[in-house]
């Protein structure tokens, strides 16, 4: 049997904006995810800059601290086995536009025509970042 694993899942401010806390957290627990740790907190700059280190420089870099900076955020522990990859199965493609139908992100999002997606979640994209990016926010 595969190990249990973990990874973080962020209902971005747009998604708590939006009132689509409970239909993402559902979607991951009739999945069978079980969400170990849940909380709402204003992210601090400093916390974002170390989340999105990977993007330092990037066009869309600011904006999206921006945007990460402008509301609550739900930060979850979401736990079982292959969860990081069936989090982003779950989660879709980056661009809410183009993503599957079934998604979240195809489901719930769309282009707002702003100089960053907002595509209403992240998940961690590798172990190694789903221990680096638990260990900042929780
Ligand atoms: P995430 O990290 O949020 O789970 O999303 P991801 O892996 O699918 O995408 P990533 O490449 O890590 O980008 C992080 C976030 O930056 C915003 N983004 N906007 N061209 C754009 O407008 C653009 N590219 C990236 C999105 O909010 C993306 O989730
Ligand atoms: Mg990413």
């Amino acid at each position: 049997m595969t190990e249990v694993m973990q990874t973080l899942v962020l209902i971005k401010p747009d998604g708590v904006a939006r009132n689509l806390i409970g239909e993402i957290v559902s979607r991951c627990e009739a999945k069978g995810y079980v969400v170990r740790e849940l909380k709402s907190i204003h992210a601090s700059r400093e916390l974002l800059e170390q989340h999105y280190a990977e993007h330092v420089g990037k066009p869309f870099y600011e904006p999206l601290v921006e945007f990460m900076l402008s509301g609550a955020i739900v930060a979850i522990r979401l736990e079982g086995h292959r969860v990081i990859e069936g989090f982003r199965s779950l989660a879709g493609a980056t661009d809410p536009t183009v993503a599957a139908p079934g998604t979240i992100r195809g489901d719930l999002g769309r282009d707002w025509g702003l100089k960053v997606q907002q595509n209403l979640v992240h998940g961690s994209d590798s172990p190694e970042s789903a221990a680096r990016e638990l260990a900042l926010w929780f």
